[in-house]
């Protein structure tokens, strides 16, 4: 009796399997769209700014080049190059990442977010072809960036303040080592690297919290490197779980371990994942804050640091909004970071819930039907909730992400 049990389960297992979409296949179909895709969505753009999201109204939005998204789309294109090999998207992966040049400028100030933006466009230029301008571009970028460390605090700094003492730091900087890391394997320069570690090092000791969530923002004195406050600024309350902040952690310490194998960081990774992986819903595809009203963990609306109260009516809790993008950047760390664990129990379950949220980004709730939405795959995103800006959008860092998790998802294969 339990033999035939086992034996129709197994029947059960190979029919469904069966009918289910290979991730081979999902790739090939989601990259021949975004190659037929963006070419729609770089006709949107003018000769200057590139694809940035959708109006509340609807109309078309660019971004400038000194926006932190501007690298995103020429990375997108350099993606859908290396898998397609289609020239014409690799000419539009040039024309867009050449439109950054003006941020490269020594005598321009840049903020931060000039890892995303030269990293994304520049780094996969190089990657892909060599090229000795986009190397140059990368040093270039990597120099700015470390300009930006403050050996006090140990890190780099974010958003500029007005009081020279206030050194605010977010977590979402971690992403941007990537771009250190990188110009330290280019070119040699260990004082990229040390940068690199420090700001990780001391980003661990102040940005977490105990469950390994992460605040969003560190405030530190910029001379005795004290930490002076832990905030929010685009998640629900101080101290919710914002999830593009806890996918910005997770990535960028799978990175840090990847480029450097320090045990420290592949073990915050891991507690970060432990942390993220049962807030997710379903389907895979994060609530824009895991603590927002309406979800099973919500924190109140008279929270210290929750929205002000003109917001009122995007938090009834009714329908929670999903930020896309998040998912994206999750399920890539997720895909690195089951190669890299030591634990084959924790491998399987980071592929399974990579997988998870591929799934669901590739099918017809979250991917935009070809041709629609500009030109942009990934809908349902977020910028920033907390203060009612770019709220169930399409932007091009989920788009990026996603395609960059398929990619690594194919190479593990
Ligand atoms: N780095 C800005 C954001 O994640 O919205």
């Amino acid at each position: 009796m339990k033999k035939i049990a086992l034996l129709l389960s197994c029947a059960a297992v190979f029919l469904l399997s069966g009918c289910r979409e290979s991730m081979t296949d999902l790739t090939e179909r989601v990259f021949r769209q975004a190659e037929s895709d963006f070419v729609l969505l770089d006709s949107h753009a003018d000769e200057v700014n590139l694809p940035g999201s959708v109006n509340p109204d609807g109309s078309f939005q660019m971004v400038k080049p000194s926006g932190w998204t501007s690298g995103f789309f020429p990375g997108c294109l350099w993606y859908v190059y290396e898998y397609t090999g289609n020239e014409q998207i690799k000419d539009l992966a040039w024309k867009n990442t050449l439109k950054l040049e003006p941020i490269l400028d020594p005598a321009k100030d840049v903020s931060h977010d000039i890892g995303f933006m030269v990293n994304c466009s520049y780094g996969n230029a190089y990657r892909l072809t060599g090229d000795a301008h986009a190397r140059e571009a990368m040093e270039a970028g990597a120099a700015k960036l470390a300009a930006r460390f403050n050996p006090a605090v140990g890190c780099t700094k974010s958003w500029n303040d007005r009081n020279p003492r206030i050194f605010k730091v977010i977590i979402d900087n971690m992403m941007n080592l990537e771009l250190l890391m990188n110009g330290y394997e280019m070119f040699g320069a260990d004082s990229l690297k040390a940068i690199a570690l420090t700001h990780s090092r001391t980003t661990m000791a102040n940005h977490f919290r105990p469950d390994g969530s992460t605040w969003h923002l560190v405030i530190y004195d910029s001379e005795s490197g004290e930490v002076v406050k832990k905030q929010t600024v685009q998640g629900f309350c101080d101290d919710s779980a914002w999830s593009r902040g806890q996918a910005w952690g997770l990535y960028g310490y799978t990175m840090m371990y990847a480029k450097t194998g320090e045990k420290d960081f592949l073990r915050q990774a891991e507690t970060i994942a432990t942390y993220i992986i049962p807030m997710l819903p379903k389907d895979g595809v994060p609530y824009w804050d895991f603590n927002a009203p309406g979800t099973p963990h919500a924190m109140p609306m008279d929270s210290p640091g929750a929205p002000a109260a003109k917001f009122a009516a995007l938090f009834t809790g009714e329908k929670v909004e999903r930020d896309a993008s998040a998912g994206a950047i999750i399920a890539s760390a997720l895909v690195s970071l089951s190669s890299l664990t030591e634990d084959a129990h924790a491998s399987r379950r980071y592929l399974r819930t990579a997988e998870r949220i591929l799934r669901s980004l590739a099918g017809p709730q979250y991917l935009s039907a070809p041709g629609e939405d500009y030109g942009f795959l990934v809908k349902h995103c977020v910028v920033n909730l907390h203060g009612g800006a770019g709220i169930d959008v399409p932007l091009p860092y989920a788009d990026y992400y996603f395609l960059e998790a398929l990619l690594k998802y194919r190479g593990l294969k």
